[in-house]
């Protein structure tokens, strides 16, 4: 540490000002700026003596990965644990992510030590906690503790196989003069962890809270600094979770793994495709199913909609589980392409399930549940669409037509509507694939007036 100097820091995304500032130039919010005393950084290198390697001269046999027993979380990983990573877990208050970790704790202490410290809970209520998942290790040590001088002590003399820090907003260093759960504080907490992870070749755990619009709370650089980071989603009110990447340095990202809260803990979906059909209503206007592919995975979800006269102004626009923006554009190219007046409607959009879909592919199905809604005729139930609608109203191809074609046979769908580029590309024989290239001849085959 050189000198410590007086930094006002904004809360919301870390941007960093030597005068208090009434709105952050970094992140437009207001009222965010608070005074911290930041200790210049100290050095972040992994290697003290600052030599460089050849990288021919490194030696090093391969990734290693030690797969966690639960197939959704290996998958969400890329393939199991990797020795030495870093990974934050985020997602709103009580959705599961102590209760995902701890029963992450019992199953590795059965290889090895485990470390688990919580500044948030005691020990008596991880304990009842534990007793309730039927989590018992051998190895399996609990630490209570917030000062990171302890924990990093702990951890170099337990050499864990596994640590999990219950939450990154609890923990703080004592030679850095602010508060826990401050910026600085979470950032040079996260710097200490990460660089301990790297030397004792051991893998951490974090978990960090989400602000009110569901960020990371903690500056942005948080996500830069981890390997990897996931986040536990789904509605409070529902038993499904849906734990998905957004950055990973060993995988691919926008894997999804589901589960689903139980009284005894977390239990893995292994068949997703099933339970977003469920309570799929038969015969009813509005609805249509998408084969979508999350990460490398085919997963059939139901899109809803519902198209009404609007009695405002400007009419109601709302989606969930799709972005609104591409919602916006859909509807837009309806009402000019396809002659479809949605201008004085109210028009709502939903995802069954609460799951998030971001790839174009889905265009098409959420196009025809708002045909289907607006004419009031339901898209035949053995039907499934895919397909990227284009601003001319064309229907563009999609990849990955052999898995979802799979997908949608498995669960007793009939028949495909898939883009003309795509047409050739399947060759099976279980489902009737049915060739569409403007949005107005998938219109007229899948919603007969
Ligand atoms: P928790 O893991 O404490 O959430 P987080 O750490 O993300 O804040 O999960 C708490 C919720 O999960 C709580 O509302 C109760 C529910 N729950 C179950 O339904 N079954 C269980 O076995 C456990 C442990 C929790
Ligand atoms: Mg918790």
């Amino acid at each position: 540490m050189v000198k410590d100097k007086q930094l006002f820091v904004c809360q919301n995304c870390g941007f960093e000002s030597v005068r208090w500032l009434g709105r952050c130039p970094g992140c437009g919010e207001w009222n965010t700026f608070q005074a911290e005393l930041t200790a210049r950084r100290k050095d972040t290198n992994l290697t003290p003596s600052g030599q460089a390697f050849l990288l021919d001269d490194i030696n090093h046999q391969g990734e290693e990965r030690s797969l966690t027993g639960c197939g959704e979380l290996d998958r969400v990983l890329g393939g199991g644990i990797v020795a030495g990573s870093v990974v934050l877990i985020g997602g709103d208050p009580g959705i599961g992510k102590s209760t995902l970790l701890l029963q992450l704790a019992g199953t590795l202490s059965g290889r090895g030590p485990v470390l688990y410290v919580s500044g948030e809970e005691s020990a008596s209520q991880v304990k009842i906690r534990a007793a309730r998942l039927r989590v018992a290790g051998r190895q399996l040590y609990f630490l209570a503790e917030v000062n990171l001088a302890y924990i990093e002590e702990a951890i170099r003399n337990l050499s864990p196989v596994l640590v999990v820090i219950d939450s990154i907003q609890t923990m703080y260093r004592s030679e850095i003069d602010v508060a826990a759960g401050s910026v600085t504080q979470v950032r040079e907490c996260t710097a200490l962890l990460t660089r301990l992870a790297k030397t004792v070749q051991t893998p951490v755990f974090i978990i960090g809270h989400v602000t009110k619009d569901g960020h990371l709370a903690g500056p942005r650089i948080l996500e830069h600094m981890v390997d990897t980071v996931l986040y536990f989603e789904g509605d409070r009110h529902q038993s499904f979770r849906v734990l998905r990447a957004v950055k990973n340095r060993f995988g691919s990202t926008n894997e999804v793994g589901i589960f689903e809260m139980q009284d005894r803990g977390l239990v893995e979906v292994l068949n997703p495709s099933e339970l977003f059909l469920a309570e799929r209503p038969e015969s009813v206007s509005g609805s249509c199913v998408v084969p979508s592919i999350e990460g490398t995975r085919p997963l059939l979800v139901e899109i809803q909609a519902l198209v009404s006269p609007s009695s405002l102004g400007s009419p109601r626009r709302m989606a969930t589980g799709i972005d609104y923006n591409r919602a916006a554009m859909i509807v837009a190219v309806l009402d000019k392409r396809a002659g479809m007046r949605l201008g004085a409607c109210d028009v709502y959009i939903n995802v069954v399930g609460g799951v998030k879909l971001d790839e174009p592919a889905v265009d098409l199905g959420v196009a025809l549940a708002l045909a289907s809604s607006l004419y009031d005729l339901p898209v035949p139930p053995d039907l499934v669409a895919v397909g990227e609608i284009g601003l001319t109203g064309e229907i563009r191809a999609v990849g990955h037509i052999d898995q979802r074609v799979r997908e949608a046979a498995r669960l007793g769908f009939r028949r495909f509507l898939l883009p003309g580029g795509n047409a050739k590309a399947y060759q099976g024989t279980e489902m009737e694939t049915i060739a569409v290239s403007t949005l107005r001849h998938a219109l007229e085959l899948a919603i007969r007036r």
